[in-house]
């Protein structure tokens, strides 16, 4: 069982944005309660490279002061600029650094250089930045940036990443950049242009912005607790009968809930507490009480945005569910950390569940009990280490997992808060 409260780090995604956007503020800006994420380090030392000052407060945990000479202010770094393994980091970095009059490389580990750049490669050069890359299309890459054009870009994946790439690129270009994406996508980058003072246009989805005419001023950025860290407590307390768990002020944006409502049209006894406006960005306390076994569900293209960092943990409640879980239109798995649908595939099934890949998803019929016990391959990938610490409190058997430190990419403290609210 899991029980009591918690309240997990800062949200990967906003402490990205948050160190990245400080870049358009000429002065201060103070972030409350930043991820303890390795991939969020590698933002700010990429960050620091560039011309920014970031200092921890020491007397609050979690909080920095970035002091910022604004972008025209930033500076050529002296080496390359690593962004470990953070897809989100060299994505957001591609479009900020084409907008500026400076040359330099990105680089990350192993599993950057197998992640597809092409997305953001193609229409940042067709904006104007001079890009080069492994094959044309992996890191490292090589970005000579300035004297961009605006234009209208109707992307085929539905990626937040690239959107914010790209509105970053346009921040500096000629004329209007105009984003618009497949599915809905978290929408983390306009709430925070509007909590900063970016200004934006919208129409019918799509997200406009012209060159910034002036820094803007300083201001300040709390950040919610990660909701996609959150949802490991969620699946496990949701399965574990008699647990009763509240995660504190976790941020609900509404591009990223899909383990919420995922849980409850599956039957989880799951409560929003305490809705409020955090700086732009919705924000609760999640009260979930274990209900036992949960009915099956189908998920699907348009659903996946929301939550498609969290199929790999919501894929244990699948194999214990009533029915079917179906999930489909997901082929971005295959192009995350690791290739998370044949990753999770052969993990599952190796310990005893019901799964059958196919090309853009998966089938679980789900088991009264699964086996577990057997080897749980993470490849690195460290949403695949932690679904499998829970897999070994939801299985018969514990799973043996072959590589836990990856699950310091995001989520440093990850065992220590499991300790906390186990009983
Ligand atoms: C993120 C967007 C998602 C997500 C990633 C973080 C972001 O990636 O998987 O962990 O912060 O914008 P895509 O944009 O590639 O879908």
């Amino acid at each position: 069982m899991l029980n009591g409260s918690l309240k997990v780090p800062g949200d990967k995604s906003i402490t990205h944005r948050a160190l990245i956007f400080a870049s358009l503020v000429k002065g201060h800006v103070e972030i409350e309660n930043l991820s303890t994420a390795q991939d969020c380090a590698d933002t700010a030392l990429c960050m620091q490279k560039l011309g920014l000052e970031i200092e921890r407060k020491p007397d609050e945990k979690g909080s920095v002061t970035v002091k910022s000479p604004g972008l025209s202010g930033l500076s050529q770094p002296k080496d390359l600029l690593y962004v470990g393994n953070s897809g989100t980091t060299i994505r957001l970095l591609s479009g900020l650094l084409s907008s500026l009059p400076i040359s330099c490389c990105l680089d990350g580990d192993e599993s950057i250089r197998k992640r597809p750049m092409a997305r953001v490669i193609e229409p940042l050069s067709a904006m104007g930045a001079q890009i080069e890359a492994r094959e044309g299309k992996f890191a490292p890459m090589s970005i000579r940036g300035g004297g961009l054009a605006g234009r209208r870009f109707d992307l085929s994946v539905a990626s937040a990443q690239v959107e914010t790439c790209l509105l970053l690129a346009g921040l500096s270009a000629d004329g209007r950049t105009t984003v618009a994406t497949p599915h809905l996508v978290r929408d983390h980058t306009r709430r925070m242009f509007g909590h900063m003072a970016v200004p934006y246009f919208e129409d019918d989805g799509a997200i406009s912005v012209e060159r910034l005419s002036e820094a803007l001023p300083s201001c300040r950025i709390s950040v919610p607790a990660d909701i996609s860290s959150a949802a490991f407590f969620l699946v496990c307390a949701a399965l574990l009968k008699g647990s009763d768990l509240s995660l504190l002020s976790v941020g609900t944006n509404p591009g990223r809930t899909l383990v919420l409502d995922a849980l409850s049209g599956m039957g989880a006894d799951i409560e929003r507490l305490n809705e409020r406006l955090v700086d732009g960005e919705p924000v609760a306390d999640i009260r979930i009480r274990g209900a036992g076994r949960l009915t099956g569900i189908t998920l699907g293209a348009a659903d996946l945005p929301a939550g498609i960092d969290e199929i790999p943990i919501l894929s244990l409640a699948g194999s214990l569910c009533e029915g079917e879980m179906v999930v489909e239109g997901a082929s971005e798995l295959r192009h995350k950390e690791s290739d998370r649908l044949a990753l999770l595939v052969s993990n599952l099934s190796a310990n005893g569940a019901d799964i059958e890949e196919r090309q853009d998803g998966f089938v679980i019929s789900g088991r009264k009990t699964v086996k577990g016990g057997a080897l749980w391959e993470t490849r690195g990938d460290h949403r695949m280490a932690m679904s499998g610490a829970i897999a070994s409190l939801l299985f018969e058997q514990p799973v043996r997992i072959d590589d836990q430190a990856c699950i310091a990419v995001s989520y440093p403290e990850f065992f220590q808060d499991l300790e906390s609210v186990k009983g």
